[in-house]
């Protein structure tokens, strides 16, 4: 396939360590088999995250020197909430830190417990902070969205049937309906405009307010200009307006398409809503034109968010990611298709098909591919989702066991991401030495972040696993 080449040129490096893979074996060992314990300066390849890693362009950097570092109202408040009402037009923006306490202020000011909130599907953070409040998190994504090999264009659909049906019954339980694009926990794949659309409608009909969580929203604009009927001709700005006047709201994390290493925010049209959100924001975040950021953050958001909207960025970043996963679907390696925008899905089930979901495959490749290669991938599997049934005490899987590789905007070349599909099909084709690992501790909830393992000795030759 062909892309554009970076439409960038390096103004400043950041050296890589080459680390020995003696080196290596002694990191991950005294990490306890969990990547989130190895130094980064020990990892060649980081795709641990698309999130809070992308480079800065050196307007970005010039904007971080203009910051106005006053307590209140600050000259870079009003271009970051200049910026952000151009896109997503919503009348009240209250800047955070990160994408989790928008969704923390969100929900703390307008759920109780018993409250449903669907979504297509929610992001971890997104489902905790919903979970936290005593409610409900309810994933309604197209059937084709839990499907690895769909080829289906827009398998980031939330379901607008299921979600008119949920509606009709629990209306008086559900006092927002979520909608995120990309969608992340799903592959990072695209919601049409035609789908924002049908969800508003029901949304609409039954009265409820519609929020986005917009963290790859550019990401997801490029996707329908390209693949939905009647959008070719238009603009990322034009498209993401059209879709977010769908909506009353949205959470954001600018860490990802805010091109940014820190930030996000909360926008919305519900003036009682905003008010009460932004007594709790000062409370645990800020003063309101700064909300828990400095000066120069909220100006490197602002310079950002219209970088992001460049197609040709656009192409070469789409493109990349893409360009990474069909070397790799071409050398055989089982991915999530089709690709998403910000990350490929090694689906580690039939990678390692030998290896019991209770012994963590998608966490067995993780491993090796930072012993052998210095590359570091987070695992969406069972060591992330497994979880004891309260009543029967059995552990239920996740369907799905996906080994991430999430590629960070403007960082990487296209000779890294060769170096990538290289070693991963290299071990793909050495996937008979990889072993099943164990539990030695964990702790009682998020625990692939802490965990420590041990791998499972091999099993004498010839004998059943
Ligand atoms: N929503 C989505 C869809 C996300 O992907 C994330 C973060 C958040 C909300 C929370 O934002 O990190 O700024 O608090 N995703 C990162 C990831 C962590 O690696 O996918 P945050």
């Amino acid at each position: 396939m062909r892309f554009p080449a970076e439409p960038f040129r390096i103004k400043v490096v950041e050296p890589l360590r080459r680390v020995s893979r003696e080196e290596r074996e002694r990191l991950i060992r005294e990490a306890g088999l969990n990547i989130f314990a190895v130094p980064a300066d020990s990892i060649y390849v980081d795709l641990l995250t698309d999130s809070g890693t992308s480079a800065m362009s050196d307007r970005q950097w010039a904007a971080i020197m203009m910051g106005d570092e006053s307590y209140a109202g600050s000259r870079n408040f009003y271009h970051f909430e200049a910026a952000v009402r151009d896109i997503f037009g919503y009348k009240h923006v209250i800047p955070t830190h990160q994408g989790r306490v928008a969704e923390n202020l969100l929900f703390s000011t307008v759920l109780k417990a018993g409250d449903i909130v669907p979504n297509n599907i929610h992001f971890d953070t997104t489902r905790a902070n919903v979970q936290h409040q005593g409610a409900e998190a309810l994933d309604l994504v197209i059937d084709e969205g839990h499907d690895p090999t769909s080829l289906h264009p827009f398998k980031g659909n939330l379901d607008p049937a299921k979600l008119d049906a949920l509606l009709t019954v629990e209306r008086a339980r559900v006092p927002l309906v979520m909608l995120t694009v990309t969608n992340n926990s799903g592959g990072g794949q695209p919601v049409s405009l035609a789908n924002a659309r049908a969800v508003h409608d029901v949304c609409k009909h039954h009265k409820v307010p519609l929020f986005f969580d917009a963290c790859r929203f550019a990401e997801n604009a490029y996707f329908i200009q390209q693949r939905e009927s009647g959008c070719a001709n238009k603009s990322i700005r034009e498209i993401a307006q059209e879709m977010f006047a769908l909506g009353d709201g949205c959470t954001m994390s600018a860490k990802k398409d805010g091109l940014v290493n820190i930030g996000g925010f909360l926008a919305l049209n519900d003036s009682e809503w905003s008010q009460r959100i932004t007594n709790l924001l000062i409370l645990i975040e800020g003063f309101p034109t700064y909300g828990g950021l400095a000066g120069r953050d909220l100006e490197a958001i602002a310079q950002g968010l219209q970088e992001v909207l460049s197609e040709d960025y656009l192409a070469f970043r789409i493109g990349q990611v893409a360009h990474l996963g069909e070397r790799l679907s071409d050398g055989g390696v089982p991915i999530v298709k089709p690709v998403g925008g910000h990350a490929v899905y090694i689906d580690a089930k039939r990678f390692l098909p030998g290896i019991p979901q209770s012994e963590f495959p998608g966490q067995a490749l993780v491993v090796a591919l930072y012993l052998e290669y210095g590359i570091r991938a987070v695992e969406v599997g069972s060591l992330m989702f497994a979880q004891k049934d309260e009543k029967t005490g059995a552990m239920v899987y996740p369907k799905l066991e996906l080994v991430r590789l999430a590629v960070p905007r403007r960082v990487y070349t296209t000779e890294h991401m060769r170096y990538v599909a290289d070693s991963v099909i290299e071990l793909y084709n050495n996937r008979e030495k990889l072993r099943g690992l164990r539990l030695t501790y964990e702790a009682p909830v998020l625990r692939h972040f802490t965990a420590r393992l041990e791998a499972i000795a091999a099993s004498p030759a010839g004998a059943a696993r």
